[in-house]
């Protein structure tokens, strides 16, 4: 899907050196047949799992759009991310609204498409049967649980650690069912929990998975049936090339212990997964070109993104394989700091690479940036944000197109006091 042509990168059928000279860098590039070899990954290794796309990671619709045709379902995490996902095709009654600080709009919004709430507090919970109460609905809930976990994973992305801001507290989760209980149009249906993303092991997921089920035990003592036990997204992609689990390495080990643990309740809960990074990570590449190499204290190759289109480097030190898109066939030569425009010296995309000998003119491709990527960036700056395209076989379409200046000042306004 990606490869190599007369030493120019192709994706798929395309090469990478006609994209950028049709439509200009950066350039974000996906791949779909990319795509549906992960999404195909999952539904082989889970036939029997709902699996939630974690709309977060790349929310672009076109992407969501092909993951939503294969009748998966979608996290989302905002009222923004509910409304595109539902543009995008994802059925309601597959949709998760999570959040841990959900707007009483944004508990509205949900209620009223009818989608399932994963609940982060008790606040939460009381709002959500005020709002259903006015609408005559009764809302299927789970409860984010924070189970105490440490993932062994970058600590800005640990999520189910009892510092953790998310979930309700491992202590106090049977009294938060009980309140449920109490609710008329309120149903708890489910446990939710997310320990964390980028997880290389698999024994953090099979720790959670076992804390749930002594959780279901309990709460089907209180009269909860429980429908759905969700594990939550996370599992790792290989940035480096030292490999990372696959989808069915996931399954063989967390599979056999819910189907082991379900003997032990009366329910017949369905396994609930919410990958995000797993399922787009590695679709996409970022394309860049070089606008000069300056040797100085490094030897920097200064490109036109940065930190404004792929954060993940200097927001937790991330790792992203590079190389030369119209070199791909070179001797890698020479050692390169790949920065970026904007006006901060953290601007560094990758450091100390091996790369064949790189000019001016060169464009530098970033791997694996189809997760947190374009989703994650701004207009710092005044740069506004590149294209989006989709490769599909031999033919591709901008999915996004590139903002414009127009774009940096939409929306704003001069007060008349200033004219
Ligand atoms: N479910 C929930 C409730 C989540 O909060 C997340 C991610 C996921 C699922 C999907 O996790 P994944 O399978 O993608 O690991 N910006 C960071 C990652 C933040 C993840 C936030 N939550 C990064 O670039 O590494």
């Amino acid at each position: 899907m990606f490869g190599v042509k007369d030493g120019v990168l192709y994706i798929e059928n395309v090469s990478s050196m006609e994209l950028v000279e049709r439509l200009g860098t950066p350039l974000y590039v996906t791949s779909r047949a990319k795509l549906e070899e992960n999404i195909r990954a999952y539904e082989s290794a889970f036939p029997n799992a709902e699996i939630l796309y974690a709309v977060k990671a790349n929310n672009n619709l076109a992407i969501m759009r092909i993951i939503a045709n294969h009748g998966f379902g979608a996290d989302v995490f905002s009222g923004g991310e509910l409304y595109m996902a539902r543009i995008a095709g994802f059925k309601p009654e597959k949709i998760l609204f999570n959040g841990n600080s959900k707007s009483d709009w944004e508990i509205e919004m949900g209620v009223e498409c009818g989608v399932k709430f994963s609940v982060d507090s008790i606040d939460e919970l009381y709002t959500i049967q005020k709002v259903a109460e006015k609408r005559g609905k009764v809302v299927e809930i789970a409860f984010r649980v924070n189970p105490d976990i440490n993932p062994k994973t970058h600590p800005k992305i640990a999520t189910g650690l009892k510092t953790s801001k998310f979930g309700i507290p491992w202590e106090t989760t049977l009294d938060a069912y009980e309140k449920a209980l109490e609710l008329p149009n309120v149903k708890p249906v489910g446990i939710h929990c997310h320990i964390g993303s980028q997880i290389k092991e698999i024994s953090p997921f099979v720790e959670a998975l076992n804390k749930l089920f002594d959780l279901a035990i309990k709460l089907e003592e209180m009269g909860v049936e429980i429908d759905f036990i969700d594990v939550g997204g996370g599992l790792a992609i290989d940035y480096t090339g030292e490999g990372a689990p696959t989808p069915k390495d996931f399954a063989n080990e967390i599979v056999p212990v819910f189907e082991d643990r379900k003997r032990d309740l009366s329910s017949d809960p369905k396994l609930w997964l919410e990958p995000g990074r797993s399922l787009v990570g590695n679709t996409t590449v970022l394309l860049t070109r070089v606008n000069a190499v300056k040797r100085a204290y490094k030897n920097f190759v200064a490109v036109d993104a940065g930190f404004n289109l792929l954060i993940r480097p200097v927001l937790y030190n991330a790792y992203h394989r590079v190389a030369v898109a119209n070199k791909m066939n070179e001797r890698e030569e020479e050692v390169y700091t790949i920065v970026g425009p904007i006006c901060e010296s953290g601007d560094v995309l990758a450091e100390d690479r091996r790369l064949p000998k790189v000019e001016k003119g060169d464009v530098i491709v970033i791997f694996d940036t189809g997760a947190y990527g374009f989703v994650m960036s701004s207009q710092y700056n005044g740069r506004p944000r590149c294209a989006e395209v989709l490769v599909d076989g031999d033919r591709y379409h901008v999915v996004r197109e590139a903002e414009t200046f127009g774009d940096l000042i939409y929306k704003q306004r001069i007060p008349n006091f200033l004219l």
